[in-house]
């Protein structure tokens, strides 16, 4: 006898695919950098391509010496540019301590442009990424 597919072995499916789907897409704390934290000369571009993707909801942890901040560029030619004309200042050099500063990703869809602004962090110390928030659910 042919095993025909089934209404309920659909719908087993189904659930058994959404569950997986939610389990893997619950809200993460992600330190950037993992061990090596928000520091001068590591690849953070290489970094969030690697940790891609994210999701909203998702928060990004800084951890930092007090020779670095956090500033959040307008766009992609700033991004690119390293130009903090109309940046964001997000958390000062005192704020990388600790626990770090936390940021928690809410802009659906929309690129966030991350960048130190100490000294060269940004043109020479690769201290600068962008994460591109999907939805959660
Ligand atoms: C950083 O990583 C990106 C992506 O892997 C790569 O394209 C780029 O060349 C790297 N930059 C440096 C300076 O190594």
């Amino acid at each position: 006898m042919k095993m025909g597919f089934s209404l309920a072995k659909g719908l087993i499916l189904l659930v058994t695919a959404a569950s997986m789907l939610a389990a893997t897409s619950q809200a993460e704390t992600i330190v950037v950098g993992g061990s090596e934290g928000w520091r001068f000369g590591f690849n953070y571009t290489d970094w969030s391509l690697k940790n891609s993707p994210f999701f909203v909801n998702d928060k990004l942890v800084f951890k930092y010496k007090p020779t670095h901040n956090v500033y959040l560029l307008p766009n992609l030619g700033s991004f690119i540019k390293c130009d903090f004309r109309g940046a964001k200042l997000l958390a000062s050099a005192t704020q990388g301590g600790g626990g770090g500063y936390g940021f928690t990703l809410q802009t659906l869809w929309r690129p966030l442009y991350f960048a130190s602004n100490v000294g060269t962090d940004c043109k020479d110390g690769l201290m600068k990424f962008f994460v591109v928030p999907l939805p959660s659910w």
